[in-house]
């Protein structure tokens, strides 16, 4: 990865460009997390496609997909996380990657939900052209679905170094009974889950889990699916936010899923440019300590 000196004149190009944070975070850099199963570490912000890369080729509807993906990797972020459900989002995805030349930079993770293995395969396949690459960094099965046949597919291309990293994927807290089934059960290297300030029920039992077994955790939908943003309309932030140097509502519920320990990458969606920089002002600064975690379950719970 980048060495400290790297990293600091990397931090300093992005501030004078005016893409880093107003308020500084005194490491250098946006924060990262270890992966268990390797030790290579990641970017804690990165960045999710459902429904915002399902469109079309217009510009009008690829140029603002275009600076997204310009601030994202100008922060230094790196994972991104699709799916072959998504729509158009794979096809969307896997032309500006190829045009921006970041493909090299991006940590691609793609999902599994077909039945059966040659259903599988040929999924896997088809997730491939349309991304316009050869492999791919993490592959998840998606909502557990046929998950012990896809896993096994997932093993397959494992072993065949087609892809790095395997995972499972839900997101709502009816299904995480079975997904801590599959985590005590399985080795497995990723695990994504639902985890906000008004759902934080994943830290009960899943993400401790996650810990002990050696799973990097992406956490999805930590905006609700942009539902939180109707509950803070003209809400004030906590008085404590600046000293975490959280400038936003949206950098709040994301520093709030990043601030458990079990968490390596939290995967927001936006459309917007203006909004890729807010979030990515999320990955700079303190995590929350227990009591402003609380503070923000009392309030949103
Ligand atoms: N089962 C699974 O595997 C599963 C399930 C759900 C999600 N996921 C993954 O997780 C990702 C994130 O989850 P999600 O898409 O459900 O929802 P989310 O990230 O919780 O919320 C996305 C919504 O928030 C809005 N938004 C984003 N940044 C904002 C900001 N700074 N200020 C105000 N509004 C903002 C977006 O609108 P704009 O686009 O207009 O900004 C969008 O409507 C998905 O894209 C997908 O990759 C996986």
């Amino acid at each position: 990865m980048f060495s400290r000196r790297q990293l600091l004149k990397h931090s300093s190009l992005l501030a004078a460009s005016g893409l880093l944070p107003a308020v500084a975070w005194a490491g250098s850099g946006i924060r990262q997390r270890v992966i268990p199963a390797t030790g290579a570490t990641l970017p804690v912000i990165g960045l999710g496609t459902s429904g915002n890369f399902e469109v079309g080729d217009s510009a009008a509807e690829t140029d603002p997909l275009r600076e997204v993906l310009k601030r994202f990797f100008a922060s230094g972020a790196r994972l991104i996380d699709t799916a072959p459900s998504y729509g158009r989002a794979e096809l969307v995805l896997g032309s500006l990657l190829a045009e921006s030349g970041q493909r090299p930079h991006c940590f691609l993770a793609s999902k599994l939900s077909s039945v059966g293995r040659e259903a599988g395969l040929a999924q896997f396949s088809e997730s491939l052209r349309r991304l316009r690459t050869d492999r791919m960094d993490l592959l998840q099965v998606h909502n557990l679905r046929d998950w012990r046949t896809q896993l096994a597919v997932a093993r397959e291309l494992k072993s065949e170094g087609r892809i790095d990293y395997i995972g499972v994927t839900h997101y709502v807290d009816s299904a995480h009974a079975d997904m801590a089934e599959v985590i005590a059960s399985e080795k497995l290297d990723f695990m994504q889950i639902n985890y906000s300030v008004a759902s934080p029920a994943a830290a009960k039992r899943l993400l401790p889990l996650a810990a002990d077994r050696g799973v990097a955790v992406i956490v999805n939908r930590a905006f609700e699916d942009g539902h939180l943003f109707t509950r803070v309309q003209g809400r004030a932030l906590p008085a404590w936010a600046e000293s975490v140097g959280v400038g936003s509502w949206a950098q709040m519920f994301l520093r709030f899923a990043i601030s458990h320990p079990a968490v390596t990458v939290v995967i927001p969606a936006t459309s917007r440019p203006d909004r890729q920089s807010d979030n990515l002002r999320a990955g700079y600064g303190p995590d929350l300590d227990k009591a402003q975690c609380a503070e923000l379950i009392a309030m949103f719970g």
